[in-house]
């Protein structure tokens, strides 16, 4: 067994919440990527016997959503907001400078793997821009210096 059994029974107790199990398959694969870091496929085989269904049904999901990862990934992900309003107010010049602040080349990993740098489109926070994402915490009204003290201060 891939997931403890503490975190099954959880993911049962999600289940009971809505009208079809089926519904709870989101926050479940929230719950056991918290746990493991990520989905590999004997995951969502064990998710699949779960929620009887097939693994190709979880797996979809997984492949669909981009915050759900289907290997081992960086300790972090780091997203600057690039698309217009966060652009207008500097965000390329923050990525650029953090690309270069982290030694790596445009977008992709650190030298050690311990973090991802890309871009996504808008998050949402255009009120806000120019913003980045760390994992699943927004980080608003940034210029290049409050971006690489936020790098700096990941553990
Ligand atoms: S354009 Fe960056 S959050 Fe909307």
């Amino acid at each position: 067994m891939v997931i403890a059994e503490a975190v099954q029974a959880e993911i049962r107790e999600l289940m009971a919440c809505y009208p079809e199990k089926r519904g709870a398959l989101l926050p479940a694969l929230h719950r056991v990527q918290q746990e493991l870091g990520h989905i590999a496929s004997e995951t969502a085989s064990e998710l699949a016997a779960l929620f009887e269904i097939r693994p190709i049904e979880v797996m979809e999901v997984v492949n669909f959503y981009n915050m759900f990862y289907s290997t081992p990934q960086p300790a972090h992900h780091v997203y600057v907001c690039t698309n217009l309003p966060c652009s207008l107010r500097g965000a390329r010049d923050v990525l650029k400078g953090l690309a270069a602040h982290l030694g790596v080349d445009a977008e992709g990993n650190t030298e050690d793997g311990r973090i991802h740098l890309g871009h996504e489109e808008c998050l949402g926070a255009c009120a806000y821009a120019p913003m980045l994402r760390v994992d699943d915490r927004y980080h608003e009204d940034l210029d290049l210096e409050a971006a690489k003290r936020l790098m700096d201060e990941l553990d």
